[in-house]
């Protein structure tokens, strides 16, 4: 398991170099941050409580919010108000998402077991309960080792390694009378604990088969030690004909032409199934709608933007669909894209807020959050090499931008790198995953990075050039 979870981490997108420009001013005092006489305002102005309190709305308040699903939706309109309360001009942008397949279980015994999980597509899909008691199986691959009692009972399984492994637990439990079956991983992708999944059988089957995070599958199991038995519901929805949204919001300069260069503050707001998705990432929502509050009234000759985008975790859907609907000319306006992801986790590990970038290049971005960390006289700030969110489309269209995100990198191996285990499970919520001071750096650092590329003279550029 060690061995192969090493090798995802080698050949994944991963190569963090930790160049990064960090001596700090040794003049600068931590009371007055400044570089060469210059002191941030932005610093006076964010509030990480502020942003943390839309960290709780979207993660407590609506809870998971899977792309194109109702609680999405109810996440953008969250969003949109508040941005449009701020004076912001703002668009609600559509676009189509994949159909989504989402079981529900709840449990009599206790209230905060109404989880959230996938369904399998292939299995019963129905808002109709199917409700049995709950019986722990090890292993389950042969048909020896499902015993009788499994008739007329839910099975959970510890999700066998492969898709054919998983496949034949299902088999096996059908075979023997199951009414239903939770499958449950251990693992995630990077080392995290198991998340919600979509079980894929090359079979179809009649009763609900789910796909549960480690922490569900666990819990259930520890009430089956304690109680010694427990009795389960089952309901399944498949959603199509979805649509997910990107919230746009503007501020033109005053006497706008129209065509001024312009900075964009981006994060996702949606979350996988099953994850209140606090830090991944209401955290970056709350932070893009605290700068925005704090950029309300900052004069600049150029356009600001926000932008929460849909369907992140679907496949990069919102950011894809945005940057693929802007002309040659809108592209060539927008000086960089700050994309926030992941900015606040309380994970002791994750020590260094990191600008990455698809090829892990320096462009604006990356140097103004780099120069803003100067300025703050803040050594936390480090540059690296970073795929997986909504900075890449932005990226392969040559469209300065990057990802913000803490992680801790183990210099003597720069393959080895430290993210939060409960990331895309149920625990990364609010007091399981939140640290108000990361949300206060990130604010600090990205918001004096905006203002920055914000006060720069438009004209700068044709100079040099000239
Ligand atoms: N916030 C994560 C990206 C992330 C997680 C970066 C952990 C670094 C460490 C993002 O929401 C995500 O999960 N992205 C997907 C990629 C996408 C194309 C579906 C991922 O990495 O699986
Ligand atoms: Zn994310």
């Amino acid at each position: 398991m060690k061995r192969s979870l090493k090798q995802k981490v080698v050949s994944s997108l991963l190569a963090i170099s930790l160049t990064a420009g960090l001596a700090p001013l040794g003049q600068a005092k931590a009371d007055s941050p400044s570089e060469n006489g210059k002191v941030s305002p932005i610093i006076e102005k964010v509030d990480s409580n502020r942003a943390i309190e839309h960290v709780r709305f979207l993660s407590e308040t609506i809870g998971p919010r899977p792309g194109g699903t109702q609680a999405e939706q109810w996440a953008s309109r969250y969003v949109g108000m508040k941005l449009k309360a701020m004076g912001y001009e703002v668009e609600y942008q559509p676009f189509a998402v994949p159909d989504q397949y989402v079981g529900f279980i709840d449990s009599p015994l206790s209230h905060s077991r109404n989880w959230q999980t996938g369904a399998a597509p292939n299995s019963l899909i129905s808002t109709e309960a199917v409700t049995a008691p709950l019986i722990f199986v090890p292993n389950g691959t042969k048909l020896e080792e499902i015993p009788n009692e499994v008739n007329g009972k839910i099975v959970l399984f510890e999700k066998g390694e492969t898709v054919e492994d998983y496949n034949k637990q299902v088999e096996n439990a059908v075979a023997k009378g199951a009414k239903g079956v939770l499958l449950y991983s251990l693992i995630g992708g990077r080392g995290n604990y198991g998340q919600t999944f979509k079980p894929r059988l090359t079979k179809k089957q009649s009763i609900p088969v789910f796909g549960l995070a480690y922490a569900q599958g666990n819990a259930f199991k520890e009430e089956l030690a304690k109680k010694g038995s427990t009795v389960l519901s089952l309901k399944a929805r498949h959603e199509s004909n979805l649509q997910s949204l990107n919230v746009i919001a503007k501020k033109k300069p005053k006497n706008s032409a129209g065509n001024e260069k312009a900075v964009i503050v981006s994060s996702h707001y949606d979350s996988v199934a099953g994850a209140p998705g606090a830090n991944d990432n209401a955290s970056g929502t709350g932070l893009l709608l605290e700068l925005a509050r704090t950029f309300q009234n900052v004069e600049t000759d150029k356009e600001i933007r926000f932008i929460a985008f849909g369907s992140e975790e679907m496949g990069l859907f919102g950011s894809e669909h945005y940057v693929d609907n802007l002309s040659k000319q809108e592209r060539d306006r927008i000086l960089g894209v700050f994309n926030a992801d992941m900015v606040a986790t309380n994970y002791d590990k994750a020590k260094n807020l990191y600008a990455m970038t698809p090829d892990g290049s320096t462009n604006l971005v990356t140097d103004a959050a780099l120069n803003a960390s100067k300025q703050l006289n803040n050594d936390l700030v480090l540059q690296g090499k970073f795929g997986s969110s909504d900075h890449v489309p932005f990226a392969y269209a040559g469209i300065p931008s990057a990802l913000f995100i803490w992680m801790g990198v183990d210099s003597w191996d720069p393959l080895i790198y430290h993210i939060e285990k409960v990331y895309h499970t149920p625990q990364d919520n609010v007091l399981e995953n939140i640290s108000p001071e990361r949300m206060k750096m990130a604010l600090e650092v990205i918001g004096t990075g905006v203002y920055n590329v914000l006060q720069k003279p438009a004209v700068q550029k044709e100079q040099k050039a000239a």
